[in-house]
């Protein structure tokens, strides 16, 4: 088996570990901060500019979730205007997909559209780009592409480039403690899909493999605690490493069909990432059982579970126990979307499903979802 492996320049991991970062900042940055709407009444702002304190720092607080176009195109532009010359995102994975964007496209001309839509094609490195999850979930500070949404159309899918990823990572479960308990369980459920995906993808390797297994234990055994006892430094630090390593296995393996039909869905019906992934989890994995015996058989194993059935019953126990619902009724799916979603599934994480589904399959799913 022959692969190549790439990561964020550099990954640091730990409580504190925030504190790392003015010492990772080139000297003389002019620094784009980019937060969530929270960071201003939870003092994370603050906190984040004393600690930029040796350097020139502009502030945007606040970025749509699924990020449209023209919330990264408000970074560009403050970015152009201030002479931006590093990007730090802290924040939930619409912060840090929105900021890794703005670092790529500031040097260039052009705005976000012209990207999205192939127009104009990255070239090489942008701004220096440091990302701070606050989430354990997404893996963006992790992966080299970012996901956004043109609002107008509905239309929701990825920018990439190898120059996007970030020349430094910093997890620190710290920052989590504050992630309210509904975010929490979709942002977990997100990060398990994404380890569960990876470990059974078509493009899984022996190190992803590796990576991906650990994360999904990690993180089935943490996720109900953290949701419960928010300030559990063991389970938040857990699902902080479980979330890290699943998005370094699945930057090197690609996902699946999860994936693929939760960006349809999640477009159409304004649904956030994390819970349409949890909703769609437990169906896709059962239909694509019978093409991933082994593999299932493994993972479940790894996730402390002596058979594949007990392994998905585990994961039903856990979606209820975190009120997730089982179908997409309450947020209005019907068969006049099914047209849109087997038209926009067919993305990078479909072809990398161990399972090549036909429409009519995709169908069956989508129906019982209703
Ligand atoms: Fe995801």
């Amino acid at each position: 088996m022959n692969y190549s492996l790439s990561f964020p320049g550099r990954i640091i991991f730990g409580a504190g570990t925030v504190k790392d970062l003015p010492g990772l900042i080139p000297a003389d940055s002019r620094v784009l901060l980019v937060t969530g709407s929270h960071a201003e009444k939870d003092g994370l702002l603050e906190f984040m500019q004393q600690l930029l304190i040796g350097f020139e720092a502009v502030s945007v607080c606040g970025i749509e979730s699924e990020p449209p176009l023209s919330e990264v195109d408000k970074l560009i532009q403050a970015g152009r205007y201030s002479s931006s010359t590093a990007i730090v995102a802290i924040g939930g994975g619409s912060v840090i997909d929105a900021a890794k964007t703005a670092a790529a496209l500031i040097p260039l001309e052009g705005m976000t559209a012209d990207y999205f839509y192939d127009r104009l094609q990255i070239q090489g490195k942008g701004l220096f780009f440091a990302a701070l999850p606050t989430t354990a979930g997404t893996g963006a500070e992790i992966t080299p592409n970012a996901v956004l949404t043109d609002t107008k159309v509905s239309i929701k899918k990825s920018i990439r480039h190898q120059g996007m990823f970030a020349d430094v990572a910093i997890i620190d479960p710290e920052l989590t403690y504050s992630c309210p308990p509904a975010l929490t369980a979709a942002s977990g459920l997100d990060a398990f899909t994404q380890a569960v995906e990876s470990y059974i993808s078509k493009g899984a390797n022996t190190v992803s493999r590796l990576l991906a297994g650990k994360a999904a234990s990690l993180l089935m055994a943490n996720i109900v605690q953290a949701c419960k006892a928010p300030l559990d430094a063991a389970a938040r630090s857990a699902m902080a490493e479980g979330s890290m390593l699943g998005a370094m296995a699945f930057t090197q393996s690609g996902l699946g069909a999860v994936h693929g039909l939760a960006h349809p869905i999640g477009g159409k019906l304004k649904i956030a990432h994390g819970l349409c992934c949890a909703i769609l989890l437990l169906p896709v994995l059962k239909a694509n059982r019978p093409s991933c015996r082994q593999h299932f058989k493994e993972l479940a194993q790894l996730c402390g579970f002596d058979s594949a059935d007990d392994f998905l019953a585990g994961i039903a126990d856990i979606e209820k126990k975190l009120n997730i619902p089982d179908t997409f009724k309450k947020f209005g799916l019907d068969e006049e979307h099914f047209d849109f979603i087997l038209k926009n599934c067919r993305s990078g994480s479909m072809q990398k499903n161990p399972r090549k589904f036909n429409n009519p399959e995709l169908l069956e799913i989508l129906k019982g979802l209703c």
